[in-house]
């Protein structure tokens, strides 16, 4: 079983890369099924089939689903949400903005994870690729059970016996508490989150591609993801480099395009080391209809197995230390470094450059966010890899 997610900004090419995936997959025999939660029906325009809430054979072996969140969200989970705007209503809360605040953000994302654990579930198929919505926020909700503990099931596994005697309590307390529905409910999500967290953190089981194009904001964009899915212990496998204007191109109208590019794809190849790069060309048109995604998926994996994981390791590492923090690096090994000549913040990331046998390089490092709150102490180079230090002043105090 496999779970492959790709994820890169608004238009960078999921749903394309996704779709070609999915097809390749299922013409190399695999029981395929991609999955869309994005509104917009990408999937369907991509694939030009009518993509349903359930599984649609698209051909042999390929299904696709466009998981319609609000109806999800009504069907199996709708209790909870009534009574969260039932608790925003008992504190004068008007209905209207009760309604909007218990529609959790990312809600759209958030459910379509929670049928991933039903399909995988189902073993009616061999790998499901996820196309994701361009929200890099999104992602923190495939994060977010890989941090969920055993304590919240035992918590409502508790609590849960006293819900009617609660409910004699409420006129003195004031607030509607949870009916056995609820909870029911509550304990039935966290036994699917759990499952989530079992699929999420599998390493041979899931993983993560990002997709950008060599432009500068969408490399950046999908530098913080690679650090946040290390961080969550989520295995990234691959990079695709999509949109890359071909060789042959040789219009001078292009020739400033193509020099940028070809820095862009550069810098992506140190900035996703050691992940392998995949580059895709820009079509003639966009990419719509089953020839032209098979034409995708032939120049993507030219032959190889996309269900293979492609890389299984943690690249960028988090250490918490005495007193800070430590954030390593892996550098690519052809590099001939010497030493930092110069570290400073840049916004929340950290802008290091080395000194080489060629020249400077100047890298762009996105920081987690506990970082932000601490010291910058050093940077130095130790192996192929630039190992970065915090200090944590708070701890110096409390030491004091
Ligand atoms: N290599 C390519 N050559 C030509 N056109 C492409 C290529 N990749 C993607 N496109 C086109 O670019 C547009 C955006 O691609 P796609 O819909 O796959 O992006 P996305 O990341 O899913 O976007 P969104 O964030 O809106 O869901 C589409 O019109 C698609 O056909
Ligand atoms: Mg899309």
């Amino acid at each position: 079983m496999r779970v492959i997610f790709y994820t890169g900004k608004g238009g960078a090419g999921k749903s394309v890369v996704s779709s070609a995936t999915a097809l390749t997959l299922s013409q190399m025999g695999y029981e395929t099924l991609v999955i869309s939660s994005d509104p917009a029906h990408t999937l369907s325009d991509a694939l030009e089939t009518d993509v349903h809430h359930r599984p649609t054979a698209i051909m042999e072996k390929l299904w696709a689903v466009q998981i319609d969140p609000i109806r999800e969200a009504r069907e199996s989970y709708g209790v909870i949400q009534e009574y969260v705007v039932s608790l925003f209503k008992s504190k004068g809360v008007d209905e209207v903005l009760a309604y909007e605040i218990a529609a959790l953000p990312n809600m759209t994302e958030f459910v379509s994870l929670l049928k991933l654990v039903e399909y995988v579930e189902s073993e009616q198929y061999d790998v499901l690729v996820l196309d994701t919505v361009p929200s890099g926020d999104a992602l923190k909700n495939i994060y977010l059970p890989t941090l969920l503990g055993a304590t919240a099931t035992k918590v409502i596994k508790l609590v849960a016996p006293f819900v009617n005697l609660a409910k004699v309590a409420e006129p003195i307390v004031g607030i509607p508490t949870p009916g056995r529905e609820v909870i029911n409910q509550d304990i039935k999500l966290l036994k699917i989150l759990q499952k989530l967290k079992g699929i999420i953190s599998n390493r041979t089981v899931t993983s993560l591609r990002l997709i950008a194009n060599p432009e500068a904001f969408s490399i950046q964009n999908l530098k913080r993801t690679y650090l946040l899915a290390n961080l969550y212990d989520i295995n990234v496998d691959l990079a695709v480099m999509n949109k890359i204007i071909p060789e042959g191109v040789h219009d001078a109208y292009f020739r400033e395009w193509k020099a940028a590019q070809e820095r862009y794809i550069a810098d992506s190849e140190a900035a996703f080391y050691p992940l392998p790069l995949k580059k895709l060309r820009l079509f003639q048109s966009e990419v719509k209809g089953l020839k032209l995604l098979t034409e995708v998926g032939q120049e993507l994996f030219d032959g190889e197995d996309p269900a293979q994981v492609y890389y299984e390791g943690h690249a960028i590492t988090v250490k918490e230390r005495e007193g800070g923090l430590e954030v390593v690096v892996p550098l690519p090994s052809t590099g001939n470094y010497r030493e930092v000549t110069e570290v400073e913040r840049a916004g929340e990331d950290l802008s290091v450059v080395i000194a080489t046998d060629i020249g400077e390089a100047r890298n762009f490092i996105p920081l987690p966010a506990i970082a932000q709150l601490m010291k910058l102490d050093r940077a130095k180079l130790l192996n192929d890899a630039l190992h970065i230090y915090f200090i944590d002043e708070r701890w110096k105090n409390v030491k004091k």
